[in-house]
Parts: structure tokens; sequence; C-alpha cells
């Protein structure tokens, strides 16, 4: 089996849920505590044991580029007056050179789409996929986890979480054929964006994926033929084209998943990062107290 050294980082969505702020800011650059959504995303694939980073991106999104280069004017001034620290949070982090590679997508067509502009740098590999804007808060990293699955079943992994019955429209949901294990199931289809009744199960697709190179032969063909209806190039029907002939899995990740696409998923998150954070999490403690206390007040 091969294993998972590259990974996609599909960032040129338009970001229109996150408008006004998206408009001139790359919505992976918005920050989660004191870090912007793609370092997260990044930091996780490194943490997986992923060489490669492809970040597919769109106009306007400079920045993303500019966080994974040396910033030098920054640098100096902070290495002249010895702030170690702060240049630890700047550059000890970044990628050595040749490590990460940037493809502009040049037409937003969907998320199927950006990853098949990355099939050149993909070549015949497994790989994976982050979406930077769903995360995970889990010590291990989700895709650590599926990289767990994938050595021991092979395949294409897909990261699952249980959704509320009444939110499966919202999500890609997927279709079990078996359960394999207490975290794995075995695909058979992947339904997209389902009413509640019509749910197969609650299990939602959740921005992390492994995937064999096959999947390009799928992208190729750019369908655009989804009932979600919305012209774009889907992952899903890729994927479920592909399901005939190559097993997918879902895996049932250990961590608490965020939606940072949607402005309440992002605040969540906020909030759930900074308790994380030791700087600020005394702070943030009582500011959610105080909050409360004055909520409490208002409705008395
Ligand atoms: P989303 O639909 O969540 O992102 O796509 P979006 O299109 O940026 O956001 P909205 O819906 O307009 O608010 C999921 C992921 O796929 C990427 C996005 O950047 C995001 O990481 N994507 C989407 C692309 O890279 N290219 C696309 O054409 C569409």
């Amino acid at each position: 089996m091969k294993s998972v050294k590259k990974a996609i980082f599909p960032v040129g969505g338009l970001g229109t849920r996150f408008l006004p702020a998206t408009k001139s800011v790359p919505k992976e650059m918005l920050p989660v505590a004191a870090k912007p959504l793609v370092q997260y995303a990044y930091e996780e694939a490194r943490q997986a044991g992923i060489e490669q980073c492809i970040f597919v991106t769109g106009r306007n999104k400079n920045a993303i580029n500019n966080h994974f280069n040396h910033a030098f004017e920054l640098q100096s001034v902070l290495s002249e007056n010895e702030k170690k620290d702060m240049l630890d949070k700047v550059a000890s982090w970044l990628p050595n050179p040749g490590q990460v590679m940037f493809i502009p997508q040049q037409d937003p067509a969907g998320l199927g789409h950006a990853i098949w502009c990355a099939r050149h740098a993909i070549g015949n590999e497994p790989f994976a996929v982050i979406l930077p804007d769903e995360m995970v808060l889990h010590k291990k990293g989700a895709l650590s986890q599926m990289m767990d699955a994938y050595k021991k079943y092979g395949g294409n992994v897909l990261a699952v979480a249980e959704v509320a019955k009444e939110d499966t429209s919202k999500y890609g949901i997927l279709d079990i054929e078996k359960e394999i294990s207490d975290t794995v199931v075995q695909a058979r289809a992947m339904v997209e964006k389902p009413e509640p009744d019509e749910a197969p199960s609650n299990l939602s697709l959740t921005g992390r994926y492994i995937l064999q190179p096959e999947i390009f032969d799928y992208l190729d063909k750019h369908q655009r033929k989804h009932k979600s209806g919305d012209g774009e190039i889907q992952l899903t029907d890729a994927m479920e084209s592909m399901l005939k002939y190559s097993p997918f899995y879902g895996c049932k990740f250990e961590g608490k998943r965020f939606d940072c696409g949607s402005l309440v998923g992002f605040l969540d998150a906020c909030i759930a990062y900074s308790l994380e954070d030791k700087e600020v999490a005394k702070q943030v403690q009582e500011m959610l107290v105080k909050y409360n206390e004055s909520e409490v007040r208002k409705a008395s």
C-alpha cells in the first residue's frame, strides 16, 4: 500500500457566507484565537506525516502565500530586539523550501474542480484533502486518525461526524454498507444534503479525505449534474461514481468539529480554541461568565 505524503488544501472558494469580511481577506486567513484557519490545517497535515502541501488558490488569496513565506522586515526587527517568542510565532513552523506549492484555480468552479487542478502535482499517489474552513479540535488531529484507518483498510477514507437528524440537509451524508469496526464504516453511497426523512444515516462528510489518484479520472469528466444544482464540479459526484470500483470508508474521528465557513461555527471555534489557549483561557472564561450573568439579569 502506498503511503500518503501529499495533501491538497482547496482555498479557492469565494467565501460568500462570510461577507463582507471575505471581500478582501481570504476566509482561510481569518484568525481563530491568534492563528489563521489555514495554519491549523497545515499543522494537522504535518502532524499526520504529510510532506508536500499543495494549496489550490484563487484571486485575492495572496495573503495565504505570504503567510507561508518569510516576513523579512518583521523578522529582522524582532530579531534585533531579541523577541524570540514572537519570532517563533512568525517563522519557527514554516515549511522547508520546496514543501509547499500554490496552484491557481483560475475559475472557482467548485471543490471537485479545485482538487482536479492539483492532478499533475499529485501524480499517481494517494493523497489527503483538508478543507481549512472545517476545523477539528483534537490533540491527535483528525487526519492522523484517518491515516490509522487507511493503514488498516487502504482504499479511500472520509472523515465523518454524527449530526443531529434535523441538520442532514446541510451536509453530504453517508449511506452505510456495513460497520467495519467501532470507528470505521464502509460506504454504499453518498447523498448530498438530504432532507431528514430521506437521509440514509446521520454521518456527515467533514472536510477531510484520503483519496486514491483514480479520483482524477472521474473529476476529468467535469460532472456538474448534482441535484444540489449549483453548477459547480462537486467532489461528491466523482466519489459516487468511483465507489462502485474502489472502497470508501467513513472514519468516525474523535474531536469536536467546527464549520468555520459559517459565522456561528466560526464564533463557536473562536471560543473553544481560546479556552484551549493558556495565554487567554482564564480571561475568556471570565468573559463568558460575565456575559452569562448579564443575560440572566436582562431576562429577570
Ligand atoms: P465552501 O463552499 O465551503 O467554500 O467550499 P466557499 O465557496 O469559499 O464558501 P461560500 O459557500 O461561498 O461561503 C469548501 C472548500 O472548497 C474550497 C473552499 O475554499 C473551501 O475550502 N473551494 C470551493 C475551492 O477551493 N474552489 C471552489 O471553486 C469552491
